[in-house]
């Protein structure tokens, strides 16, 4: 139940991750013992880095606590999205927190949304659509890889948001979304190699009142198919995004400050800065990052206008 709502306790069955630092941390369920390679039920031992963590022994602490190892310490934590984004088991690529955070904003997600997304993926992006949209809202997300649909329904149950969520097994650019889907979504999210495709498909799909659709590609290539195919189909407002994180690190520093008054004593400009930088001199200031991290991918966003207001190019 561990994503289902705020606790305060840790128990049996959730998931928790321990985490030593934000490029370090695990996550793993609450299981105290485990079948070994023999059959046998044994305790439930897990390694790090920093020393072996019986798991039994997180039972009942408090989430956030801090946990000591025999060679280090981490606080155990319950998971978020963007923890689990960091720890989560890749069976694909997936889409990294800060895109998730700008596709939830351009597609004017609230609680009691109706989001239809593909592919599903690792899941990953989903865990960012039900927190936005629970409890009122509903995700409904495809994926034609059958065993990614059944691991990604088994995971989402055993985060506790299996009420806010239907995955199904499909094929959506021949396929589409289903009858049953027929003007009922706020919003779509397309993360595949042929977005194009489904775009006939997501025009059923939307809702008449101004639905909003969002794709996101790696590659310049598949952004221009798919926004000559928005354009042909009546969709409006198209905007295409590249998001780029530039952090800036917060830090004090030793500013030299001239001595007017020495200077005027003609002693050298070297001798002025020795002597009068002192702690009084530190200013907060911010340090740029020497790396940037480099292109994730476009994210393509289009609405589609009600039924009265869309003009559909003469030419397709
Ligand atoms: C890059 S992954 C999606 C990752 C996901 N957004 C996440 O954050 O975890 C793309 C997924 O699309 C699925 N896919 C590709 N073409 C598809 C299609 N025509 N219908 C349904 N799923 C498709 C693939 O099987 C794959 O799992």
């Amino acid at each position: 139940m561990s994503f289902y709502q705020t606790k305060s306790t840790i128990e049996e069955k959730d998931v928790a991750v321990l985490y030593f630092g934000p490029q370090k941390m695990h996550s793993f369920e609450i299981t105290p013992k485990i079948m070994n390679k023999k059959g046998e039920l044994v305790e439930n031992v897990f390694q790090t880095t920093h020393g072996a963590l019986k798991i039994a022994s997180l039972i009942g602490k408090k989430y956030g606590s801090r946990v000591e190892l025999s060679r280090g310490w981490g606080y155990i934590l319950q998971p978020t999205p963007e923890l689990w984004t960091e720890t989560l088991p890749h069976r694909t690529q997936i889409i990294y927190t800060a895109d998730c955070s700008l596709i939830v904003h351009l597609l004017n997600l609230i609680p009691g949304s109706v989001v239809v997304e593909t592919g599903t993926g690792s899941g990953c992006l989903s865990h960012f659509l039900i927190r936005t949209i629970k409890p009122h809202g509903h995700l409904y997300t495809f994926d034609f890889h059958k065993q990614r649909v059944e691991l990604a329904t088994e995971e989402f149950s055993k985060h506790g948001l299996e009420k806010f969520v239907t995955v199904a097994d499909r094929d959506v650019c021949r396929e589409g979304f289903g009858d049953n889907l027929k003007l009922k979504a706020d919003a779509i999210l397309l993360d595949l190699p042929l977005p194009w495709l489904t775009i006939d498909h997501a025009v059923n799909t939307l809702k008449t009142s101004g639905g909003k659709l969002c794709s996101f590609s790696p590659c310049i290539e598949q952004v221009q198919q798919t926004c000559l195919k928005l354009e042909a189909t009546g969709f409006v407002d198209i905007n295409v995004y590249e998001l780029l994180q530039k952090e800036l690190t917060v830090v004090f520093k030793s500013i030299p400050k001239l001595d007017l008054e020495c200077l005027k004593k003609q002693h050298t400009s070297d001798e002025v800065i020795k002597k009068k930088t002192t702690d009084e001199d530190r200013i907060l200031t911010v340090n740029h990052s020497s790396t940037l991290p480099g292109h994730t991918g476009y994210l393509t966003v289009a609405t589609l206008p009600p039924l009265f207001a869309r003009i559909i190019p003469k030419n397709t």
